[in-house]
């Protein structure tokens, strides 16, 4: 199964906001879902979705997405199942809110140490490209939001865990472009 993680830093993390903009662009994170999750005619059941939102009031945030055929996710309304989502959370627990959407409290860095036996791929402009490395099976692609990944955080996973910086290119893309570039990639590789 192919992963992303999608990290924002001012993403807000909780549900009482009145517009997706103004909580720390959770419309960029909304964009993340459908890029990860749609094909033109269905949804894809190989992918697994982590947004990471480390904002006010109470960060950090984990919303893990994975393929469930009760999963309730529309293109129309990936905003409301967010802020569902939020209001739902429960303190020193993780909570399936709906069928195949989960929150819980958690760090990228303590996600990362999860995944540490995994292969991990940071989206970053100067990594290799990434159709010159081999991308290993069950792959795991964390990408940045509007403002990438800060550099603190970028210099302790980078410094404490096996991560191979991967690049799409010389431009820089919307996080939901990456994902689907980085989809389209992996389809083609069969992986
Ligand atoms: C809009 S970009 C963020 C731009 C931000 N100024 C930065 O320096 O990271 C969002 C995320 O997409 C990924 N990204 C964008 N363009 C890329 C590229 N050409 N190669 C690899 N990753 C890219 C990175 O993970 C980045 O954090």
């Amino acid at each position: 199964m192919r992963e992303f993680i999608y990290y924002s830093a001012k993403g807000r993390t909780s549900g009482n906001f009145k517009d997706l903009m103004s909580a720390g662009r959770l419309d960029i994170a909304c964009h993340a879902v459908i890029s990860s999750f749609f094909l033109s005619n269905r949804i894809r059941e190989d992918v697994k979705l982590n947004l990471i939102l480390d904002g006010p009031p109470d960060a950090p945030k984990h919303i893990e997405f994975i393929y469930d055929k009760e999963i309730p996710i529309s293109k129309k309304d990936v905003g409301g199942l967010l802020k569902r989502m939020l209001f739902k959370y429960k303190k020193d627990k993780k909570t399936e809110v709906f069928p195949g959407c989960f929150i819980e409290k958690k760090s990228l860095r303590n996600l990362i140490k999860d995944y540490n036996h995994r292969n991990i791929y940071l989206l970053d402009k100067k990594g290799k490209d990434i159709r010159e490395i081999e991308i290993k099976k069950d792959p795991i692609f964390i990408i940045g939001d509007q403002e990438g990944i800060n550099k603190k955080e970028k210099r302790f996973i980078l410094k404490n865990f096996n991560i191979n910086l991967i690049s799409i290119g010389n431009f820089d893309y919307f996080s939901s472009q990456v994902i689907s570039i980085v989809n389209n990639e992996v389809d083609r590789k069969e992986l």
